[in-house]
């Protein structure tokens, strides 16, 4: 079985491909910057000599998706597993002045994640297998001020997904979703907080280690779980007054 990773320039994106490279299978690297991605699948092949295919992938550009992944599945064979590791927390300015920023965030976060979704599943619930992994965030759990935006798209991610489990668990078709907490990447470049960051590596073997399980939701770092948990139970109008 083959593998597609969307969003294939994240670190976490790539120890991913390399998880499932080196069970020796095919993958496809998709992304914006393909001559990053061509990189990417030439050290995988090097690295493991799997047949390890780079492509453009685009996650706004919806009306491409289905012919997409036709596209991938003639070059690396029908998709086993597709990881959706894309992602954009987008620069909002504080007055919330200029709405584009903030559907470009929605876009690629929700539209275009579940737009994929839709396509891959498609293929897998025709065969009757494959594995979809969603990469959401502890953002997605509670809207927060500071963040709102990207965690309502990804909290909107979390929901479908939950939908999506449920229509294809029937069709033998597994769909997790990730729930990550801090992991060491660009998009938490500079971060300053007391709570650990996790390494990239080391989110990408808990996941793959997951999807093995068949895990339906996953929070990795694990103790972002209970942090959740406790976040939840604030009652609103207490919430509402802290700087979060
Ligand atoms: N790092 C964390 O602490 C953390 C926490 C919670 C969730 N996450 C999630 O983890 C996933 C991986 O993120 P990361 O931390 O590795 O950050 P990252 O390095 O910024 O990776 C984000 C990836 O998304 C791609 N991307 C953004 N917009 C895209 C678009 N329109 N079309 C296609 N690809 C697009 C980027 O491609 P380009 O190279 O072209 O920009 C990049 O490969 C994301 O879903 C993110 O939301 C991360």
């Amino acid at each position: 079985m083959s593998i597609a990773v969307f969003g294939g320039t994240s670190r976490i994106a790539r120890a991913i491909a390399q998880r499932w490279a080196e069970d020796g299978h095919a993958v496809w690297i998709g992304a914006r910057d393909v001559e990053e991605a061509e990189r990417i699948a030439a050290d995988l092949r090097v690295k493991t000599g799997v047949n390890a295919v780079a492509g453009s992938f685009d996650a706004v550009d919806v009306g491409s998706h289905p012919g997409l992944v036709a596209a991938i599945e003639e070059a690396v064979g029908p998709l086993g597993c597709a990881v959706l590791a894309f992602g954009d927390m987008g620069e909002i300015d504080e007055d919330h002045a200029d709405f584009a920023a903030a559907r470009r965030v929605i876009d690629v976060n929700f539209t275009g994640a579940a737009s994929l979704a839709e396509a891959v599943t498609a293929k897998m619930s025709e065969r009757g297998a494959g594995t979809l992994i969603g990469i959401g965030s502890v953002a997605g759990d509670r809207g927060r001020q500071s963040n709102y935006v990207y965690g309502s798209a990804k909290g909107a991610f979390a929901l479908y997904l939950q939908g999506l489990r449920n229509r294809l668990f029937k069709r033998g078709v597994h769909v997790m979703t990730v729930k990550l907490g801090f992991v060491d990447t660009r998009m938490t470049w500079g971060l300053d907080t007391k709570i650990p960051v996790a390494a990239p590596e080391q989110a990408a073997r808990a996941i793959h280690d997951a999807a093995a399980r068949r895990v339906d939701t996953l929070y990795y770092p694990p103790f972002w779980r209970a942090i959740m948990g406790v976040i939840k139970t604030i009652p609103e109008r207490a919430f509402k007054r802290l700087s979060l």
